[in-house]
């Protein structure tokens, strides 16, 4: 059976960063990153706006405080946004010692950009793919390190607590403990069993439970999934942001985002009839926070009955938008839609889990020696709806203060345990994808048009009932079949469904990016 010191589930900015800070503080411990695809792939390679921090002398800390509580509607825990907004400056000047180059003007200044929410421009960015440039250079670091193990195509099925060794530890004072993961080597076809000492979850978002959403396959809520599992504290997942402004080609997923940053260059939104119709809902227009912009499209769309509304760039510097831009301008060329003659057609689409496992300042979970960072966590910064490029730098400060209580905590713990290997005996192998498959499209159907934008108690109640029967039929296959990540996957996104189901039916008040038809006033 394996053993390594610190396992860590997910490879994007939170799981990598973490994983460089243990191997360098911790030469003698063993660090394993196991990811399910690609050690590229991850939400981290997609995030086009940047990073927000504090740099200018135009900004303040107090200023960005204020946009963050703002954006987050009355919800965010302001001890945790103070901390993690004053940690940025340094968290930044680390990133650019590990190779990751931002964009500067001619005198060396952070170019830095703007998008909704933010009441002044601090996004530093590298052109419109700052995350690829960060998981590049991350993952050249790691290469390096010779004590971090990266095992691609190795897929978490289910986090080992007590329960897996014949004692439900939930009922102890402690409560219960993580001793590893069950992984399943999509190479060998075996589940392994990996013991860990102390075990962190950067495992990223859960896009993929709604079909129309700006997320990779991969965001599956696979580390959401298994917390639940294990028991620990899950919360907030009722606040799902939608992006305003995803590009608009019905039927392809995942949709290709156009990022904020375009609107804070100067792009305004317009219905199909040139109306700019944002001020009807913000006085801040296009630039408002994304709940108020996703929304208002919504609404646009539901009142005009038409597909898409259309992000207008025709009156900008079209070379300064090149260069700012390639690769949406790339993108958009090759759809034959001429960004200085035509309007670009976007829709909202699922974009980020604002809520998730809960953690405390330290980044532990409920659950004992297990940690999480990143998407997947709650930590109280966003609150009801999260400001634009604070997902990158939250990753940052919390990947980093995960290090700093793991590299402590794992001293203390006790001896390894004695865990059973997996016992796959008596199941078959699947002939039959379209079983799988077509769970998770009605599960993306169901949560599409019924626990969208807009929601409302009935909606939402059928919806548990069609989630209730998906979960019987997965759970079944579940029991009977070898396991493959395809049927994983079903299994994690209908836990996350029903987590943001549930977690909206509880909720009294709209609030940020969660509206319920019959709450409104
Ligand atoms: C964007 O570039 O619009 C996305 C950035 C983010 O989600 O923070």
């Amino acid at each position: 059976m394996p053993f390594t010191d610190f396992l860590v589930v997910g490879s994007g900015i939170a799981g990598l960063s973490y994983a460089l800070k243990v191997a360098s503080a911790c030469p003698d411990r063993s660090i394993t990153i196991i990811t399910k695809a690609d050690e590229s792939e991850s939400n981290t390679k997609y995030a086009q706006g940047g990073i927000a921090v504090v740099q200018d002398q135009g900004d303040s800390f107090e200023e960005h405080v204020q946009d963050t509580i703002r954006a987050g509607d009355g919800l965010c825990d302001e001890e945790v946004v103070r901390s993690v907004i004053e940690e940025g400056p340094q968290q930044l000047r680390e990133l650019i010692r590990l190779g990751v180059e931002f964009d500067r003007d001619t005198e060396g200044e952070f170019n830095l950009g703007r998008e909704g929410g933010h009441g002044v421009h601090r996004i530093i960015h590298h052109k419109d793919i700052t995350g690829l440039v960060i998981e590049q250079a991350l993952l050249r670091k790691v290469a390096h390190a010779e004590n971090i193990e990266v095992c691609s195509h190795h897929f978490a099925i289910d986090l080992i607590t007590e329960h897996h060794l014949g004692d439900p530890g939930v009922n102890t004072p402690s409560g219960p403990s993580c001793y590893g993961a069950y992984v399943l080597n999509e190479r060998t076809d075996r589940i392994e069993t990996w013991h860990a000492g102390v075990t962190l979850l950067a495992s990223g978002g859960a896009g993929q439970v709604y079909g129309h959403t700006t997320n990779p396959l991969i965001a599956t809520g696979d580390g959401i999934a298994m917390a639940y599992r294990a028991k620990a504290v899950i919360s907030h997942m009722e606040f799902v942001q939608f992006h305003p402004t995803a590009l608009y080609q019905p039927s392809v997923s995942p949709t290709f985002l156009i990022s904020e940053a375009v609107r804070g260059f100067g792009a305004t939104l317009r219905t199909g009839q040139e109306e700019e119709f944002m001020y009807r809902y913000d006085q801040r227009g296009a630039l408002a926070s994304r709940d108020i912009v996703a929304r208002a499209i919504d609404c646009e769309l539901k009142r005009s009955g038409e597909e898409c509304v259309y992000l207008d760039c025709r009156h900008l510097d079209i070379q300064k938008f090149r260069s700012g831009f390639p690769t949406i301008y790339q993108k958009c060329s090759s759809l034959g839609i001429c960004i200085e003659r035509d309007m670009i057609p976007v829709v909202p689409a699922a974009h980020y889990q604002c809520g998730g496992i809960h953690v405390d300042n330290m980044g532990r979970t409920s659950v004992n020696r297990l940690f999480a960072c990143g998407e997947c966590a709650h930590t109280g910064l966003h609150g009801a709806n999260r400001l634009a490029s604070n997902s990158l730098l939250e990753a940052l400060v919390m990947a980093d203060r995960c290090y700093k209580a793991g590299i402590q905590e794992i001293k203390s713990f006790g001896q390894t345990v004695d865990i059973p290997e997996w016992n796959d005996k008596g199941t078959t192998t699947a002939e039959e994808l379209i079983l799988i498959s077509h769970n998770r499209r009605e599960l993306q159907a169901t949560m599409r048009d019924y626990v969208g934008i807009a929601r409302s108690f009935e909606r939402l109640k059928r919806a548990r009932q069609r989630l209730e029967l998906l979960y019987g039929e997965t759970e079944a296959l579940y029991r009977k079949k070898r396991l493959s990540p395809q049927l994983c996957e079903l299994r994690n996104l209908i836990a996350v469904g029903y987590l943001i189901v549930e977690q909206s039916l509880q909720r009294k008040k709209n609030s940020g990016s969660f509206w319920n038809i019959d709450l409104a006033s």
